[in-house]
């Protein structure tokens, strides 16, 4: 079986090292990839001409997949998804994982993903959403007044994690609306916004398979959960970055909590996927405010997650390939999805100024014989090989993450931090708390 993974970051090395594994696989492509899944056994990077989610793309990579005999695809970031990826493929009769266009809006689409938790009685902050720079302006004048709890702006449109501002002032809010709404600097994503009450609580994020299509009765089969670390400082300080590194699963999501999710999010979720007649078969990320038994879901993504893939994969104690052909056959329901025993704890290693300017093209040693008594999995986000000379050299701000298995947190914490010792680069940061604390986003 020759597989299809598409998408270049730690998130996608760490899904092809876990295709890689099962024995029914020959091949992992991976489009663009990097300079990690470029170096796994059976990985072999595709260029893609034009931007991941261009329709030069998609129709070079849809091409490649029917001239190679792709058994099935796996689209890993969200914006192929949301310009119809999955579409074009299964117009074609290609087996491919994600949900089509029109269910991708749960993330690509704030309002959509608001009108539907309300239409359903998923559990979430409150909200309104704008068109208009005044209206939008007046409401938040009117939450000032009223409160001094802040006031949660997020623009509808997909933003790469920039789309959503807590402002704890008018002034504050004034800026972000003028910003998103009237200078236009996200483009047409912040043009309508939504505007929501804040809600404190510790981040969950709980990852999923799913397996909707119209007619039928669907299944949602949640994953483990796990956390992002979305600061760029210790204690939760600084500025929102991609994500500095993940844990699975989570010891503060009681089981309390888990029921919660169950019957307030995700059984509420799976009903209106069925009643909408929506189209899905791929991976859902629900991102949750949970208050010590009571969930909140903040966000839809319609994808797996990054870094939490990378604390996830190494737990699975199932073929992931498999699961993907039970999403697609209707068999989900009966897919047996276990998990090892254990913590995974996986920092992530950043070049100096990310998520501000930085440098490309340093230099990465690894002392393998170090590295290898944690146990631990490098996977690469942001590294390339280069012609002719041997090793990994820097490409991207997120350059790396070492993901290690431990029998309980403290273990796996211990063995990633002794895994990250064995690795260097100029420049090269990375968060010291990963996992140390609930209360640390
Ligand atoms: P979202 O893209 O909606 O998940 O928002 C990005 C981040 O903003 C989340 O991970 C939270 O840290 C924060 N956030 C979003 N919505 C809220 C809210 N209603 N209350 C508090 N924090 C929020
Ligand atoms: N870890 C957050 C995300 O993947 O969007």
């Amino acid at each position: 079986m020759k597989l299809l993974v598409i998408g270049s970051g730690g998130r996608e090395h760490a899904i092809a090292w876990k295709l890689a594994q099962s024995a029914q696989v020959k091949r992992v492509y991976v489009a663009p990839g990097n300079g990690g899944t470029r170096t796994e056994g059976k990985g072999e990077n595709l260029p893609v001409p034009g931007t991941i989610a261009s329709q030069e793309a998609q129709e070079a990579l849809f091409a490649f997949a029917r001239q190679q005999g792709i058994s099935l695809t796996l689209v890993g970031p969200e914006t192929p998804l949301a310009a119809g990826m999955v579409d074009r493929f299964r117009a074609g009769g290609l087996a491919i994982i994600g949900p089509d266009k029109n269910a991708a809006q749960l993330e690509g689409s704030k309002v959509f993903a608001k009108s539907f938790m309300a239409k359903y009685g998923v559990r979430t902050a409150q909200s309104r959403s704008f068109t208009g720079y005044a209206q939008a302006l007046d409401y938040a004048a009117e939450h000032f007044k009223r409160t001094l709890d802040p006031l949660v702006i997020k623009a509808d449109g997909l933003a790469g994690g920039k789309g959503v501002i807590i402002a704890e002032q008018y002034a504050q809010a004034n800026a972000a609306l003028a910003s998103f709404m009237q200078e236009g600097s996200l483009g047409t994503a912040g043009k309508t916004v939504v505007l929501e009450t804040f809600l404190g609580g510790n981040e969950v994020s709980v990852l999923a398979a799913v397996s909707v299509v119209p007619g039928k009765p669907g299944t949602i089969l949640p994953f483990i959960a796990a956390r992002d670390h979305k600061r760029r400082f210790e204690g939760g300080q600084g500025p929102n970055t991609g994500g500095m590194g993940a844990i699975a699963p989570v010891p503060d999501f009681s089981a309390a909590a888990e029921a919660d999710f169950r019957s307030a999010i995700l059984e509420p979720t799976l009903r209106g996927m069925e009643q909408e007649g929506m189209d899905y078969r791929g991976f859902i990320f629900f991102g949750l405010m949970v208050q010590d038994t009571r969930c909140f879901l903040l966000e839809y993504n319609v994808r797996l997650g990054d870094p939490e893939t990378q604390a996830l994969a190494p737990l699975m104690d199932f073929d992931l390939a498999e699961l993907c052909h039970a999403m697609l056959d209707g068999s989900l329901a009966c897919f047996p999805l276990r998990w090892k025993a254990g913590a995974v704890c996986a920092p992530v290693a950043v070049a100096e100024g990310y998520p501000g300017a930085y440098r490309t093209g340093v230099p990465i040693t690894l002392d393998r014989e170090t590295f290898s008594q944690t146990g631990a999995v490098l996977f690469i986000a942001g590294a390339e090989t280069q012609a002719a000379i041997p090793g990994l050299y820097t490409s991207g701000g997120r350059v790396l993450g070492v993901s290690a298995w431990g029998a309980n947190p403290e273990e796996a914490r211990n063995r990633a931090y002794q895994g990250m010792g064995a690795i260097r680069f100029e420049g090269m940061a990375y968060r010291t708390d990963i996992g140390r604390s609930p209360s640390h986003v």
